[in-house]
């Protein structure tokens, strides 16, 4: 079982990050293969709108989103963490469900409404995903407001979400590891996975 966490946060160690990491700890055992990308260290590109990728569901931006997007193919599980920023994710996050947006091919315009597909690929994969989606200040509609964006990414590429972790109050990068609940949480979100 191979299992990639992707962390939208430009913090290393930071609270999304340390989660992640307890999920995978609760998930690693002798049959699974995990690695973490920081969408921070990638050049990930905005989404030009130049809807190429609309006959082929393939984005044709020069960057390291189809790398990426290769790697995400290759994971039976994938679990994605932002923290809040402006009561949504990050920019890097949502640069990544953009792009994921290129994996809907315009199948048809009827009466000036446009007929998405998904590209049929990924509706022969069975991949698993898992979000982490936390804040500071804001109540949790806006934390839960935020997730949603994030399932966008996992509705464009068939991945079915198993579990989400969604907290609040978390000020100062590190917080995090104060909170014995939340940190428990997330091993036992990564110890359900078989
Ligand atoms: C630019 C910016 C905007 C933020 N906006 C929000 C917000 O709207 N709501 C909120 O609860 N926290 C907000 N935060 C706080 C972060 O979500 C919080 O500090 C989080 O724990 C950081 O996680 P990290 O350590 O993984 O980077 C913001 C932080 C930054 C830097």
């Amino acid at each position: 079982m191979k299992i990639l966490g992707i962390i939208g946060s430009p913090h290393k160690n930071g609270n999304t990050d340390i989660l992640v990491s307890k999920v995978l700890q609760g998930i690693k055992s002798k049959n699974t293969v995990w690695g973490k990308i920081y969408l921070n260290d990638l050049n990930l590109i905005p989404c030009k709108a130049c809807f190429k990728c609309s006959k082929n569901g393939k984005c044709i931006l020069k960057d390291d989103f189809n790398s990426l997007l290769n790697k995400i193919r290759q994971a039976d599980i994938i679990i994605l963490g932002s923290p809040v920023y402006c009561e949504t994710v990050t920019a890097q996050t949502k640069i990544l469900i953009d792009r994921t947006d290129s994996s809907q091919v315009i199948v048809a315009k009827l009466k000036g409404k446009t007929i998405l597909k998904r590209r049929t690929e990924w509706n022969t994969y069975n991949k698993r995903g898992i979000i982490i989606c936390i804040g500071d200040l804001s109540p949790m509609k806006e934390i839960k407001q935020a997730s949603s964006v994030m399932k966008r990414l996992f509705g464009d590429l068939n991945i079915k979400i198993v579990d989400e972790i969604l907290a609040r109050g978390l000020t100062k990068s590190g917080d995090v590891l104060k909170n014995s609940t939340l940190l428990n949480k997330a091993i036992k979100v990564g110890t359900k996975i078989t």
